[in-house]
């Protein structure tokens, strides 16, 4: 955990923010219209006060030629397109930010996609959770307030003050732009090393406190039964201590970083002020443009003081960032096969194949087995030889080190990826069930199954009887049932949903070790009855499992014997 945040930052905010401006693509063009916008409407809204000055310079004899009738309506001109402006604005960075959201979102569950079920086994669920849900509220951040607002500041920045050098003088327009760099860019980045820190430490621990505590939920039973309860609270309780810490520092740094913005916009309106007055006594001004020049300076912090606000968003957006583009960038176990050669099972053999997760301990040497059709095997293993590591090479899960996996003859790499899944299929040691009707939960395994096939898996489950006497019969839904499902049930509804899909072969993963001896009986017999139809290769740490199965194999630290 403590390493994948060291990796989280190490991403440069620079290089973060090229690759998630790279993701705009084709919105970039409504970025620039929101700039546009934006600029204009800011300058309109500075015009509002700016006519109000030109009017008191005319006022004081300044040689104006505008009468102060247009000056009156330019004034009001200004002040309606700024609104119009504003709205223009706001709309195409919200536009952009929610549509890239949909993308974004779409992206991640690509990604997931591709990246399951390998490289999803260690990766913290919570972590992923959060990613999909406060990480990309994060980029919207970025995207509806961040890239814009950096743009108008500088836009507007560099028009006051080419429009305070002509009309007021130079000197002037030096001070404004001490002044914008000062506030824009030096404080920030004098606050911005602390506020990464905050930011960061902050979001860590917020990740880690959501996962503690969702997996203390998810475990509640278990704590309960273990009378935990109170360690298991405390240590709620000190994780949320520190998350507030936490909270409270990053809160501290970003109201520091706030008044040091504040007071270094103040410092330079004075400076600004006493310049013009010393210029007009050094008679280099007069009055009516020093007024102009000043009153110009003074309401155009604005833009400067929206970017030095953001540091304190920025370091948590770049941090979640950083780990939407790592999930994106990350590599699959294995790419699936697409264009493969098609299969119709009929038999397997593996030779000599070997296999290790980490590439330094063996989990598999040198395994070799066959399967013919309509047989049922068995391998039976301690916990931990790597009986399961050799079923989810033989669905391609990872890619095989060595040896080699052969369907039909043809090797699993070169056989499409979408065959493989029809003609293989596995029920692991527990079967989820989604929050949804039994029915739908049967459809996943085949989406426009008729009634009468999944009547009929679900009879050669043995479980067709069982959904029949719930109130709802195929319609309870799965969380109404609650625990009056027990394990045995869900895994024959398993079991079920491997029928249904109609695979050819079917790999059993310790179908019964969560299950009672009668659950146990009865899945058993219903897949000897499968036998003629289905070839069955059965996988279990316990002996008695094994008595439907034609041959046995034996295996032990990663090696297979017949
Ligand atoms: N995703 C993984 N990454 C790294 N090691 C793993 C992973 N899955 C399993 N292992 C390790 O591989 C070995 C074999 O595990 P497994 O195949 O699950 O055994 P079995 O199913 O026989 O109990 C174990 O030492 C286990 O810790
Ligand atoms: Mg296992």
């Amino acid at each position: 955990m403590k390493n994948k945040e060291k990796r989280a930052v190490r991403r440069s905010g620079a290089k973060i923010m090229a690759s998630l401006i790279l993701l705009l693509g084709s919105l970039a063009y409504i970025m620039v219209l929101a700039v546009i916008n934006g600029s204009v409407g800011f300058l309109c809204a500075m015009g509002v006060t700016l006519f109000g000055a030109v009017g008191i310079a005319k006022a004081l004899g300044e040689a104006i030629s505008l009468s102060y009738g247009v000056i009156v309506t330019l004034t009001i001109v200004c002040g309606v397109l700024r609104g119009l402006l504003r709205y223009l604005e706001q709309y195409s960075n919200h536009y952009i930010a929610f549509r890239l959201l949909a993308v974004l979102r779409d992206k991640i569950f690509g990604a997931l996609r591709t990246l399951c079920p390998a490289k999803l086994e260690s990766k913290q669920k919570g972590s992923i959770i959060a990613m999909i849900t406060s990480d990309i509220e994060t980029l919207e951040v970025f995207y509806a307030h961040t890239i814009s607002p950096i743009c108008i500041a500088v836009l507007v920045s560099s028009c006051i003050c080419v429009f305070v050098g002509t009309v007021s003088g130079w000197w002037l327009a030096l001070v404004a732009l001490v002044g914008f760099v000062t506030v824009g860019i030096v404080v920030p980045m004098i606050s911005s090393g602390k506020l990464k820190e905050s930011g960061v430490r902050y979001r860590s621990e917020f990740a880690s406190f959501n996962a503690y505590f969702l997996d203390s939920i998810k475990g509640i039973k278990d704590i309960v039964l273990h009378n935990a309860g109170t360690e298991r609270e405390a240590e709620v309780n000190r994780r949320s201590d520190v998350l507030l810490g936490e909270t409270k520092k990053m809160k501290h740094d970003t109201t520091k970083a706030a008044a040091a913005t504040e007071l270094c916009v103040s410092l330079f309106i004075l400076i600004t002020l006493a310049v013009g007055i010393l210029l007009v006594t050094k008679d280099m001004l007069t009055i009516g443009r020093m007024i102009i020049g000043v009153v110009a300076v003074f309401g155009s912090f604005g833009p400067v003081i929206a970017i030095s606000a953001l540091p304190g968003n920025l370091t948590q957006t770049f941090a979640s960032g950083d780990r939407v583009l790592n999930l994106l960038a990350e590599e699959p176990a294995v790419q699936p096969v697409i264009d493969g050669k098609d299969m119709v099972y009929n038999n397997l053999e593996v030779k000599n194949l070997s296999f290790s997760y980490d590439g330094q301990t063996q989990v598999l040497s040198d395994i070799c087995m066959h399967a013919e059709q309509g047989e049922i095997i068995g391998i039976v293993g301690e916990s931990g030889c790597g009986k399961s590591t050799l079923l989810k090479l033989l669905l391609r899960f990872w890619k095989k080190n060595q040896g080699e996996i052969l369907y039909n003859g043809a090797d699993i790499d070169v056989i499409d990826s979408e065959s493989l899944l029809d003609n293989v299929t596995m029920v692991s040691q527990v079967t989820y069930l989604f929050d949804e009707t039994i029915e739908e939960n049967l459809r996943i395994a085949k989406p426009d199954a008729m009634k009468e096939e999944l009547e009929e898996a679900c009879k050669l489950a043995s479980v067709h009887d069982f959904i029949l006497s719930l109130p709802e019969g195929y319609q309870s839904r799965v969380g109404a049932l609650g625990d009056n499902l027990s394990a045995g049930e869900k895994q024959r509804i398993g079991l079920a949903r491997a029928f249904l899909r109609g695979s050819a072969l079917i790999l059993l993963d310790e179908p019964t070790s969560n299950v009672d001896s009668i659950n146990e009986g009865i899945i058993l017999n219903a897949l000897k009855e499968q036998k003629s139809k289905k070839s069955i290769i059965l996988v279990s740490h316990r002996e008695s499992t094994m008595s439907i199965a034609d041959r046995i194999y034996h295996m032990e630290g990663g090696k297979l014997w017949a």
